[in-house]
């Protein structure tokens, strides 16, 4: 008998690649979807196209983690053996702009969820996706399953009432419920508004000639970064494991973004050089001359997380899980995929 699982988030970067991996292995898979008024679905449409060989494994729901009668109906039907909450207004500086419903969807969201097993007996695994944002303002370096949480955004805040809502539920009620604590992962399917694919679509563009200048906030802020298929891949052996329990998944190097920019440049053989200082600070092509990155302060977060470097020890031991792809090889594939994919529409 095929294992089932429920997704939430599913559209998203790291819902699409967990509905691949589990295909992969054998599982029918239900994801939540949430209607829009234009298409949302373009990271699993490879997957939902009429005769693909996932044509009756793939189910999917519409649903929101703000209606919890809803998820009600979704468990009774789908009666899954494991659930991955990845659902989540996900976007940091965002939340400043829409803290309540940041909190709605990120922390109540889960208490839902939760409250949804209880009530349905529905007898499933539930994996939390938490975040290095709960270290905020970091308390250790590097950061590990017992370091204090310091949360700096009202995203931060809401994940951290899930994270011990999880916690809570599974010693209250005895649910395996599991946390991963992801630290930054990206790739080609990342959503454009975070840095780094923000960075690797217009350094892209830039290339080709197709705009001046690319506009960021902080570039001295740190961050570790890895490439989320790998990251899914621990999301499934978190379930797997045979107690539920808490793991930080990471890379254990930190990388600012101004690095993120020079190595993305440096695919295309160009230098940066940087002049002026703070707001006025430009980055210059060492080649031509020209000013390619400039800061916009309408990108700084009322509070800055600086650093976070994540020590994956843990889940190397216990799930026998550790990343492969570094930092240079992530900006490339990045690069790459955009340089590649905008080209092609030339
Ligand atoms: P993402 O690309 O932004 O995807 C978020 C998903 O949540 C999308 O499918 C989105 O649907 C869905 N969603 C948003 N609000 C919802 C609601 N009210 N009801 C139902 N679905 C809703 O995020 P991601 O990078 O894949 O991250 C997945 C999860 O991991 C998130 O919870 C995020 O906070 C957490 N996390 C991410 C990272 C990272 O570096 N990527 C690190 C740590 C933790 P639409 O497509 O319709 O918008
Ligand atoms: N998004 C964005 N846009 N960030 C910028 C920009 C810009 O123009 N310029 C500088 N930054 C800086 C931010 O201030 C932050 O310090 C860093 O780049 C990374 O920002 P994001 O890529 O937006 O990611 P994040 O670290 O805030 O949050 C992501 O990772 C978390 C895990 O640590 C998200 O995926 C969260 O959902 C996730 O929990």
């Amino acid at each position: 008998m095929s294992k089932i699982a429920l997704i939430s988030g599913i559209t998203g970067q790291d819902g699409s690649y967990l509905a691949e991996l589990l295909l992969q292995k054998g599982y029918v898979v239900h994801g939540i979807v949430r209607r829009s008024s234009s298409f949302n679905r373009a990271r699993i449409d490879h997957l939902t196209k009429d005769k693909n060989i996932y044509q009756h494994k793939l189910f999917l729901h519409y649903g929101d983690l703000t209606d919890s009668s809803n998820l009600n109906r979704i468990l009774e039907k789908t009666n899954p053996d494991e659930i991955y909450n990845l659902a989540a207004q996900s976007h940091v500086q965002v939340s400043f702009e829409i803290p309540e419903y940041s909190a709605e969807v990120d922390a109540v969201g889960t208490i839902r969820f939760l409250d949804a097993l209880r009530e349905t007996g529905v007898k499933s695994k539930f994996y939390q996706a938490s975040t290095s944002e709960l270290y905020g303002k970091v308390q250790e370096i590097p950061q590990t399953e017992t370091t204090p949480f310091y949360p700096r955004s009202p995203y931060a805040v809401a994940k951290l009432y899930s994270y011990w809502i999880v916690r809570n539920y599974r010693e209250a009620y005895n649910i395996f419920a599991s946390n991963g604590i992801l630290f930054n992962h990206e790739s080609e399917r990342r959503g454009k508004s975070f840095v780094t694919r923000k960075i690797s679509v217009n350094v892209a563009k830039i290339i080709l000639g197709l705009t001046d200048i690319l506009y960021l906030g902080n570039i001295d802020s740190k961050r570790d970064w890895g490439y989320a298929p790998e990251y899914v891949e621990g999301m499934w052996r978190i379930l797997q494991a045979k107690e539920p329990n808490d793991f930080v998944l990471s890379t254990n190097e930190t990388h600012t973004v101004r690095e993120f920019i020079e190595e993305s440049f440096k695919c295309f053989n160009e230098e940066i050089v940087w002049e002026g200082i703070g707001i006025h600070e430009k980055g210059i092509l060492k080649s031509s001359g020209k000013v390619v990155v400039a800061i916009n302060p309408m990108y700084f977060r009322p509070t800055e997380v600086d650093i976070l470097i994540g020590d994956y020890s843990k889940a190397k031991k216990k799930l026998g899980w550790e990343p492969k792809t570094k930092f240079k090889e992530l900006v490339k594939i990045m690069v790459q995929y955009d340089y590649n994919n905008i080209k092609k529409t030339l």
